[in-house]
């Protein structure tokens, strides 16, 4: 037996379990304080009503003879597939049934997408980014191209034309800088593609954050983007499924073998997500689901908002925040992100996620996530003041 050595090539452990791993030997050490996490993207609101309605009904109807459900279509069920159809539609997008596949979330298809691509593929990652894309292609042994995202393109990296990839990874709104692509910049990153015979893997997970109509929620948006592009999307950040587990790809047919590539993975390698958790998430895209997932969001963009202000005030340059849970800030006095960090959660009892983690262009940067409950925001705000005001 040879082991699969490109392991050997990875951070010792996931930035999120390492962060994890230092919070609580704080906390093992120091029991008596109060610790505020606004490090990992997790939600804190419970699943809204509508959802939990169907989840029950739902859950009844597996106890019973005649509405019991063995597998599932792999791909999902067809009333799910039709309330996403129906979610693109709203926003002018026409996909086809067949082109959508529910999946158990954005992370794991994004991933597994990387079954059907050959091991000689170039990748290209923006710098910093979300470490799952980095971290799937080195485990397969391919080669990652970076391209930098800073201060300077204000995290926001356009093609370069003399640089050739064949994957390409698009985050809008991004994670970790909340920064989000106008419809003008995706069409350079879609030609490029087209120009290059690549495919764009394009992560939509935090689009429900997008509140300005101008700017782009799903690739296809862009005109030529069916031609090369699988756009990943999850119900994670946008219904509270964190721990419920739904999202859903898009393969097009305009992308030739794929489609159908992607349909054998799915029924080879995955039994499709749990026909309970399919109703919750059908129940997202009713009319009453948005009304109250759309509370939620407003919820935790208020957060974010307490977390902008706070900043301003105490003159810390930051971006993201206002079409993303997600605010990317400068260390204060030139501490290096590890070293904030620290900082502050040995001063201020906070946990953010070190700007480092994503990448080296995250140095000296951090994150922070409005996903926190209100009083604790507040709180964390009171405290960041104190340290820096
Ligand atoms: C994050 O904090 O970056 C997210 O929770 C990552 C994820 O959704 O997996």
């Amino acid at each position: 037996m040879n082991i699969n050595t490109n392991y050997d090539n990875l951070e010792q452990s996931y930035l999120f379990s390492t962060i994890a791993k230092r919070v609580n030997d704080y906390i093992a050490k120091n029991p008596d304080k109060k610790v505020i996490r606004l490090g990992i993207g997790d939600v804190t609101l419970p699943l809204c009503k509508t959802v939990t309605d169907a989840l029950h009904k739902a859950v009844d109807e597996m106890g019973v003879q005649s509405t019991f459900r063995g597998y599932g279509p792999e791909q999902g069920y067809d009333f799910l597939r039709e309330a996403v159809q129906g979610y693109y539609k709203k926003h002018n997008v026409d996909i086809e049934l067949d082109e959508i596949f529910i999946s158990d979330g954005a992370k794991s298809d994004l991933g597994n997408i990387l079954d059907l691509f050959a091991k000689d593929n170039v990748v290209l990652v923006p710098d910093p980014v979300y470490p799952v894309y980095v971290d799937t292609n080195i485990m397969a042994g391919r080669e990652v191209k970076f391209i930098d995202a800073n201060g300077e393109n204000e995290f926001l990296p356009l093609p370069d034309k003399s640089v050739k990839a064949d994957i390409i990874y698009i985050c809008s709104p991004n994670n970790p800088t909340g920064a989000v692509y106008n419809k003008a910049q995706l069409k350079e990153w879609v030609d490029y593609a087209l120009s290059n015979k690549a495919i764009i893997l394009f992560d939509s997970a935090y689009e429900c954050f997008i509140s300005d109509e101008n700017l782009p929620r799903s690739i296809y948006e862009i005109e030529g983007a069916k031609d090369c592009a699988i756009e990943f999307c999850s119900l994670s950040k946008t219904a509270g499924f964190t721990g419920t587990r739904c999202g859903y790809t898009i393969v097009p047919k305009n992308l030739g073998k794929l489609n159908k590539m992607w349909v054998r993975r799915q029924t080879t390698k995955f039994n499709g997500v749990p026909y309970i958790v399919q109703r919750g998430a059908e129940a997202v895209f009713t009319d009453e689901g948005q009304k109250e997932i759309k509370v939620n969001i407003a919820y935790y963009k208020e957060n974010a908002k307490t977390i902008s202000d706070t900043l301003n005030e105490c003159g810390i340059w930051h971006v993201g925040g206002k079409h993303s849970p997600y605010i990317w800030l400068k260390c204060p006095n030139d501490m290096k992100s590890w070293e904030f960090f620290d900082y502050l959660l040995n001063n201020a009892q906070i946990v953010g996620t070190p700007g480092s983690g994503f990448g080296k262009n995250g140095e000296g940067y951090f994150r922070l996530t409005s996903f926190g409950s209100k009083e604790n925001t507040v709180e964390a705000m009171e405290r960041f003041k104190r340290l820096f005001k």
